[in-house]
């Protein structure tokens, strides 16, 4: 199958603005780098791989992407057009229409690709190129106009003059090509009065020898917010921030004041689920139906089940099954599985550990290397003791056990069915099913009787 049409994505500049030791394209936008928006967008509009062009940091970008992307090396990186020259060697020899897009653009949408990419497609000319009004004018270029209204140049906002910074249209830096010239043009790209060779001055160039440009207007000109500084980072995270919330709320999810959510694009929310102010849902969270989250939660990595209440809690690559009620100021840590209708009461820690159906921990425990078998009351201020100093030891509760406030267990250790300790009880050695153990070191001082079936 020859490839029609390829994208190319610039990504070799220092990215100096920023003053970061970190390349512009990798700092994190809503917990991805921020290429792989654009990365993602360009592959959806041509259904290829997209060529993205690196230089500054190479080999850390080429990592991030190795699995998204074909690369294309620029080196020393001599302006945008210079880049795409660098690209040409990546791109399949049939490809008819090349997409270009900057790789700081992260808000440019597939449509958007894919409707510049038609546009140029019933276009006589070489570029079809995409602008937007904005007021006022950004650091960008303009775009010149003939008094007929067609496009007769972009000029860079370094080299305007002041009438020509006045203008309101810009050259947001996504454009779409017509290939076979685009590779006979850039050759001859004049050198810019800052030793580069722009990209934008093939328009002029197209212009110049009788061919027609044309300019597609963004509708919503926030696609057009690029970054360039960190106040333009943090200016793109709220507007991307905007955009996922309002997913979410289409979906069904109540979120209180948007503008106090966190949700990262990756994050999956059922239906009628509130979400209160001050959460932060990472990663590849997902929260089921008509939960309650927050206010001041943070999951990260972690499932939700239907009908759960998290409240001012840190839940971290955990699973919460139905039901479950967490918090305030509860930890769920690595491997932390609580199965349905478990309550987690104030200053609960649960690290690596199953707490089966219906366990109660109220208030003030650790619990850590542990497998907790259905209905166990772990009193106030339990605490598994599962490291020696050495090593991580494993504890094992019986079905329906109370573990009595302040109860210290010792690991490895054993507690049996039905078994019971008495307060403050410091366990060393297993306990058998249904006995009762109390004092420091805990005995087992009498025998219960287990329920009767009906009871239970
Ligand atoms: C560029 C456009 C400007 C447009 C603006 C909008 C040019 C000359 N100017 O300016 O008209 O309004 O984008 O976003 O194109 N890059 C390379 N190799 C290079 C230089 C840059 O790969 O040699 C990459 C950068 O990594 C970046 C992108 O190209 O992702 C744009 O470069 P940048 O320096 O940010 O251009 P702007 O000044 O924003
Ligand atoms: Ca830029």
């Amino acid at each position: 199958m020859s490839v029609e049409t390829i994208g190319i994505i610039l990504a070799a500049g220092k990215g100096t603005r920023m003053k970061s030791s970190l390349p512009k394209v990798l700092h994190p936008l809503l917990g991805r780098p921020m290429l792989r928006y654009a990365l993602q967008a360009m592959h959806e509009a041509t259904g290829q791989k997209p060529v993205v062009v690196v230089g500054h940091e190479a080999e850390r970008v080429r990592a991030v992407f190795a699995e998204q992307a074909e690369f294309a090396e620029q080196s020393p990186p001599l302006g945008t057009g210079d880049a795409v020259r660098a690209a040409q060697a990546a791109v399949p020899a049939g490809a008819r229409w090349v997409l270009v897009s900057n790789g700081d653009m992260p808000l440019l949408r597939a449509d958007t690709f894919r409707r510049l990419l038609a546009a140029q497609q019933r276009h006589k000319g070489p570029i079809t190129m995409l602008t937007a009004v904005m007021d006022p004018p950004r650091d960008y270029g303009r775009v010149l106009r003939f008094p007929d209204g067609r496009v007769e140049a972009i000029v860079e906002v370094a080299h305007a003059t002041e009438e020509q910074r006045r203008i309101p249209e810009l050259n947001v830096g996504a454009y779409c090509f017509d290939a076979a010239w685009l590779w006979q043009a850039l050759p001859r790209l004049p050198l810019s009065p800052k030793g580069e060779y722009y990209l934008t001055d093939l328009v002029g160039l197209a212009v110049a020898e009788g061919l027609s440009v044309q300019a597609l207007t963004l509708e919503d000109p926030a696609e057009a917010l690029g970054v360039n500084t960190r106040s333009h980072l943090a200016e793109v995270a709220a507007v991307m921030q905007r955009r996922v919330n309002e997913t979410l709320m289409a979906a069904g999810v109540t979120l209180i004041d948007p503008a106090r959510t966190y949700v990262e694009p990756s994050v999956q929310v059922g239906r009628d689920t509130v979400i209160w102010p001050d959460c932060y849902l990472l990663g590849h969270t997902v929260v089921g139906e008509g939960c309650e989250i927050g206010p001041n939660a943070y999951l990260r990595d972690t499932q939700v089940g239907n009908h759960c209440r998290i409240f001012a809690s840190v839940l971290e690559y955990a699973v919460v099954e139905d039901h479950v009620d967490i918090g305030p100021f509860g930890h769920l840590r690595k491997g932390a599985h609580l199965a349905e209708g478990v309550h987690m009461g104030n200053f609960g820690e649960v690290k690596n550990s199953y707490l089966g159906r219906g366990v109660k921990m109220g208030h003030f425990s650790y619990i850590g290397d542990a497998t907790i078998a259905e209905e166990v009351n772990i009193g106030a201020g339990t605490i598994t003791c599962n490291y020696d100093g050495e090593r991580k030891h494993p504890t094992k509760i019986g079905a329906h056990a109370f573990i009595g406030s302040d109860t210290m267990l010792v690991a490895p250790l054993e507690i049996g069915e039905g078994a019971r300790t008495g307060a403050g009880a410091v366990v060393t050695k297993d306990i058998p099913p249904y006995s009762l153990a109390v004092g420091v070191p805990a005995r087992v001082i009498r025998k219960l009787q287990p329920p009767t079936e009906a009871k239970r």
